[in-house]
């Protein structure tokens, strides 16, 4: 968390009525108040236009932080001075004329809390909504140049970032013809995450782990993003999305950049996005024959979570009962760069798994000698490093120890550093940490133009082949298993298998 003084502003969230600002943002803000990060003038506006009025947004937003917040009870006295800070303009941002009434009632605002009319724009907003949007902020005067000094404008756009390649240059054009890129922040929560920024500390900031990161050391690393929810009432959405644009093109591909990047020259925003995009670019592009061959498909069926029965994707509201749509995803990538050749990247990102579990895996090389043949011990199990993203965030190390007596067995042990046991107190949510830094326009933790566009270029190309190659073996994995049988062959192939955290 950033330890500059807050910042003076304006925040204004597009979609404030929304289930983003419902669940994360306005959670998030009630707690960056909570801990003084910010400043006493700043102000909340939200629009949209299903809320009547500041009071009706407050009342709703009051309801959603006792709900979502990290501060149970809700602090009536917090929350009090809080809501002072809140208000709603009720508006189209479709419409240009809704924007200039907007603009009015900020300046007015501003003057009165004393603010120099600095603006953090949080699109919380459905993608075709964007682009209108950045086009009639600038049309009506509500972005300062970056060139004059005084206050700032930015934009933080929320994934999905596009639809494919294409679509993302598009929206990107479109952002360009507005805000230089240096006011705009493309946010993927998984970068705030605690774990996720641990990953280069782990690496960068120790002395022993960087030396045997490397194709000499690693055999392999899997990464898993599993989740026990469905399409949690987001059917019609999912239908347009899958797994793979919803999940993989960003959360996915950012924690493969944290462990495969080279170490950036200094810790500031455009060396380390430019060590992430090189890693992106030095993916190996695939035919669609490979394609084929690395990637799995997967689609839920009824089943179980927990004991309880759950419905499969297919009968979801808003879900064709034909769907071929994706909910599991593996993906075989390699990394064609001077560390990771010939180290292969297995991914896998999944709905109705049978738990909720993020993490990196690191399967180190064996032994080259089976040393203990002669005493029975034929295999030494692989070290493997996991880092759990989360839920139970920590970092765990496996490898063989004696057992002890008077023969030689050797048994697969594990050293586990845990968050809850060493840091005790607050974790901060991801958006926290987020929108502080947007808000002092440190963009380290934000994508950029040309990541997202690496990104979708490798997603697109893996979208193009599945397109043209419909699955015809749907419904394939029940809630609660790990997956499609055709996901383990593709780990077995390679005489591997996944993990079963
Ligand atoms: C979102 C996806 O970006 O991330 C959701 O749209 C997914 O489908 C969510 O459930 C997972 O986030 P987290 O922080 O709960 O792992």
């Amino acid at each position: 968390m950033s330890s500059s003084s807050p910042v003076a502003a304006t925040i204004v969230i597009f979609g404030g009525a929304g289930d983003l600002a419902r669940r994360k943002l306005v959670p998030a803000l009630f707690d960056l108040h909570r801990f003084g990060h910010l400043a006493r003038e700043t102000v909340i506006v939200g629009n949209g236009r299903s809320v009547e009025d500041d009071a009706a947004w407050r009342a709703s937003m009051k309801a959603a932080v006792a709900e979502f917040g990290h501060d149970t009870p809700l602090d009536e006295a917090a929350w009090e001075a809080f809501s002072t800070r809140l208000f709603f303009h009720r508006g189209d941002l479709k419409a240009a004329h809704d924007l200039v009434e907007m603009k009015a009632r900020l300046e007015a605002l501003e003057k009165e809390r004393g603010l120099p009319g600095s603006r953090l724009y949080y699109l919380a907003i459905p993608p075709s909504a964007i682009a209108p949007l950045v086009v009639n902020l600038g049309a009506a005067g509500l972005v300062h140049p970056v060139e004059t000094p005084g206050p700032w404008s930015r934009i933080v756009v929320e994934k999905p970032f596009g639809h494919d390649l294409a679509s993302a240059r598009a929206l990107n054009d479109e952002i360009h013809g507005v805000f230089r890129e240096r006011q705009v922040f493309r946010i993927d929560h998984y970068l705030g995450k605690e774990t996720t920024q641990n990953v280069l500390v782990f690496r960068l900031g120790n002395g022993i782990f960087e030396p045997l990161w490397n194709r000499r050391y690693v055999d392999h690393v899997q990464i898993t993003v599993a989740e026990s929810i469905g399409v949690e009432g987001r059917g019609r959405f999912f239908e347009e999305t899958g797994i793979l644009r919803d999940i993989v093109q960003n959360h996915v591909l950012q924690l493969l950049c944290q462990v495969a990047m080279e170490p950036p020259v200094a810790f500031e925003p455009n060396a380390v996005r430019d060590e992430k995009v090189k890693v992106l670019r030095s993916i190996r592009p695939q035919t669609p024959e490979e394609v084929l061959r690395d990637t799995v498909r997967g689609q839920y069926g009824a089943g179980s979570i927990d004991g309880q029965p759950v419905p499969g994707y297919r009968q979801e509201p808003n879900v064709s009962p034909a769907s071929l749509r994706e909910t599991y995803a593996a993906w075989k990538v390699q990394i064609d760069n001077w560390r990771w050749a010939g180290v292969p990247f297995y991914l896998r990102a999944g709905k109705r798994m049978p738990k909720r579990v993020t993490e990196i895996a690191i399967t180190f090389k064996t032994p080259p000698i089976a040393l203990f043949r002669k005493t029975g011990v034929l295999t030494q199990e692989p070290n493997v490093l996991i880092l759990r993203i989360q839920p139970d965030e920590g970092i765990a190390l496996r490898f063989g120890a004696k057992q002890p007596g008077p023969t030689m067995k050797v048994d697969t042990v594990k050293m586990d550093f845990r968050y809850a046991d060493a840091f005790a107190g607050k974790t901060h949510d991801a958006y926290e940490r987020l929108l502080l830094d947007a808000l002092h326009g440190d963009s380290t933790l934000f994508a950029r133009r040309d990541e997202v566009e690496a990104a979708w270029e490798h997603v697109t190309n893996v979208l193009d082949v599945w397109r043209g190659n419909p699955p015809s073996d749907l419904p394939n994995y029940e809630c609660g298993t790990w997956g499609p049988e055709a996901a383990m062959e593709l780990m077995a192939r390679d005489g591997r298998r996944w993990r079963r955290p």
